[in-house]
């Protein structure tokens, strides 16, 4: 179901319940970092605090994951909303800016106008490809095993 709205970027992006954000954003090939974290961030990890996301409080308060402790003690001297991508995963829809720490153009009216447009429905499952991968495998077994029965028969 989650779609995230990246203002930053004009762009929603739908994901899975539970997923990373920051791969997600990666994924979807949104920069997600300055310049310290594209010259060398931790790959996700928690420990280079370069992948900030600015989660504006008008969010549903579970749209997220709640901060880890590793992003507690990380965030500390950063704004409340911040949250580090690479230790969220969505659960529902919401607004994100990106590299917070780098100028926004009408920021605030920018993030309002994004939390003001509904944000459409996305998947509510994973995808079941590897199921349907083996229910074709089967019809298909059970059509040549079915050719070979009318033979058999005649
Ligand atoms: S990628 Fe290093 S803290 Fe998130």
């Amino acid at each position: 179901m989650p779609v995230i709205r990246f203002v930053r970027e004009g762009l929603d992006v739908e994901c899975y319940p539970g997923e990373n954000l920051r791969e997600v954003a990666l994924r979807e090939g949104i920069k997600l970092y300055g310049l310290k974290g594209t010259l060398g961030n931790c790959g996700g990890c928690g420990q280079c605090i370069t992948c900030f996301v600015e989660i504006p409080e008008a969010n549903p308060s579970g749209a997220l994951t709640p901060r880890t402790p590793v992003e507690e003690q990380k965030l500390r001297r950063r704004p409340h909303g911040w949250r580090l991508a690479c230790q969220a995963l969505v659960q529902q829809s919401l607004v994100v800016v990106t590299r917070p720490q780098i100028g926004l153009a009408e920021k605030d009216s920018a993030v309002a106008t994004a939390l003001a447009q509904p944000l459409p429905a996305g998947p509510t499952e994973w995808p079941r490809q590897p199921e349907a991968d083996l229910d074709e495998a089967d019809q298909e077994a059970e059509e040549e095993g079915g050719t070979a029965t009318g033979g058999e028969g005649a």
